[in-house]
């Protein structure tokens, strides 16, 4: 039996959630372990599309449990328009379960972030606006509150007398945005409970204990390079997408964990600011758009393009810890004559060329990426489905990508549908 987790290896959006759906099919226990509605995760299955931002993509088998783990933020309003849309699509969601040490997004997290977004002059970071930061924020300042804390309004008195003197003077000084009254937001934390009533995990550890023989899948949300840590901070996001971060965020340990699947795309997006070496912006990065249909599920933000970039892949393969790789999107190619890969970076001010990752991405402007070029397989592959029929030279390119990133490909997408994988 294989515990495995599923991470993004580029910058998000990598098609986690496909691959995450395919594998929670023979999963027992699926646990989302970061990250907040800042995901925004795409399932098509049996001709419906369905759209998660916070509730486990293993959601759509019936009789498996699919947890909201301790390590996720959760913004309950979001999670309250999410479960009713799935609702609406007729999903089951009888497996799902919170865990109750999870973290709350209030709206003032949603206010700050807005906040900070609209207002930087420099320093843009292109978040969400979903609160992100500022929740994590919180809870590493130890002001932050808890889906438990719900529940108990007496304890829940006692730490807003701690948490609003500080929250509120840093509203009105620093934002200038409007106080939160301690009535205010135990009407707000009531309304909240009943939300999340049906599916609080109290007796979580008896849960994890029964399960810990069990198959467990841990679904990680953004990617490596969005990592805290070991992203291209201080343009990422504010939890551990990292495989690391499945035995901090989900309450299993790291013992558990026997694969780590980094899944990429056969190209690179990103959302939001920051370096991107590979990033094409004429009109080869506009072609990748339109037939990846590279729009962001949670803002519409178009996501900027680029050709595969080894070096920060193979980073993630290290940093990630990634045992094997979901390459995601190769049908986007499928009309392209060349294709180009980043097998190593230039320094143009030295000369210098390294196929490490550089750390301080205030250089990255000084680097142009290594380019080698590869020729297309002018060919639809959407409708294969054994590896052995794919094209040569599509078999040639993940043959090279993984020589350059130093991990197996063991599963190949070719369209959004459950249906179009290919495992080798
Ligand atoms: P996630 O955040 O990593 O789960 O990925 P998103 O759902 O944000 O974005 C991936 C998008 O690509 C979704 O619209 C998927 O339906 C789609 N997708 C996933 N795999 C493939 C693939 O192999 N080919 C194509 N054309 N689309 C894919
Ligand atoms: P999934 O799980 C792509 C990006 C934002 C921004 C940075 C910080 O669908 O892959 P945040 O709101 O987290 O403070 O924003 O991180 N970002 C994502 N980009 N996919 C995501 O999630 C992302 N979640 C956050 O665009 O650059
Ligand atoms: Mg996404």
């Amino acid at each position: 039996m294989t515990n495995t987790v599923v991470i993004g290896s580029q910058w998000g959006d990598e098609g986690k959630a496909k691959i995450t759906d395919i594998l929670a099919g023979d999963s027992d226990f699926i646990i989302r372990y970061q990250g907040g509605c800042n995901a925004g995760h795409t399932v098509v299955a049996n001709d419906i599309t369905y759209k998660f931002h916070l509730v486990p993509s293993g959601i759509l088998y019936d009789k498996k449990i699919c947890m909201i783990g301790a390590g996720t933020v959760i913004y309950p309003d979001a999670f309250k328009a999410e479960i009713d849309e799935l609702k609406s699509q007729g999903v089951n969601l009888s497996g799902l379960k919170i865990h109750p040490l999870a973290s709350i997004t209030m709206p003032y997290h949603i206010e700050i972030d807005g906040y900070q977004e609209n207002t930087a002059k420099k320093g843009k970071i292109g978040t969400t606006k979903k609160g992100i930061g500022p929740t994590y924020t919180d809870k590493s300042a130890r002001i932050g509150l808890k889906i438990q804390d719900l529940y108990n309004l007496e304890t829940l008195s006692e730490k807003l007398d701690i948490i609003l003197p500080i929250k509120n003077k840093m509203l009105a000084k620093v934002y200038g945005l409007e106080e939160y009254s301690k009535e205010c937001v135990i009407e707000l934390c009531k309304k909240y409970a009943e939300i999340f009533a049906p599916y609080v995990c109290f007796d979580w550890q008896k849960l994890l204990e029964e399960h810990k023989n069990n198959k467990i899948l841990f679904e990680g949300a953004q990617g490596v390079m969005l990592d805290i840590d070991w992203g291209t901070y201080p343009f990422v996001t504010s939890s551990n997408p990292i495989g690391g971060g499945a035995a901090v965020g989900s309450g299993f340990g790291p013992k558990m964990i026997d694969e780590v699947i980094g899944v990429a795309k056969a190209y690179v997006t990103r959302v939001g600011e920051g370096p991107f070496v590979t990033e094409l912006k004429d009109e080869l990065g506009s072609k990748i758009q339109q037939i990846g249909h590279e729009f962001g599920v949670t803002t519409g933000r178009a996501r900027r393009c680029g050709w595969f970039d080894a070096v920060t892949m193979k980073y993630a393969v290290q940093v990630g810890g990634v045992t094997k790789v979901a390459l995601t999107k190769l049908d986007v190619f499928d009309s392209f004559d060349e294709i180009k890969v980043c097998t190593a970076y230039k320094n143009i001010k030295t000369g210098e060329i390294t196929e490490y990752y550089p750390t301080d991405v205030f250089t990255h402007k000084d680097y142009e990426p290594v380019y080698e070029t590869m020729q297309g397989w002018k060919q639809d592959i959407t409708g294969i489905k054994d590896y052995n029929n794919l094209p040569e030279n599509t078999k040639k390119y993940i043959a090279r990508l993984e020589e350059l990133i130093g991990a197996p490909v063991s599963i190949v997408s070719v369209g959004p549908d459950r249906l179009q994988t290919i495992f080798r």
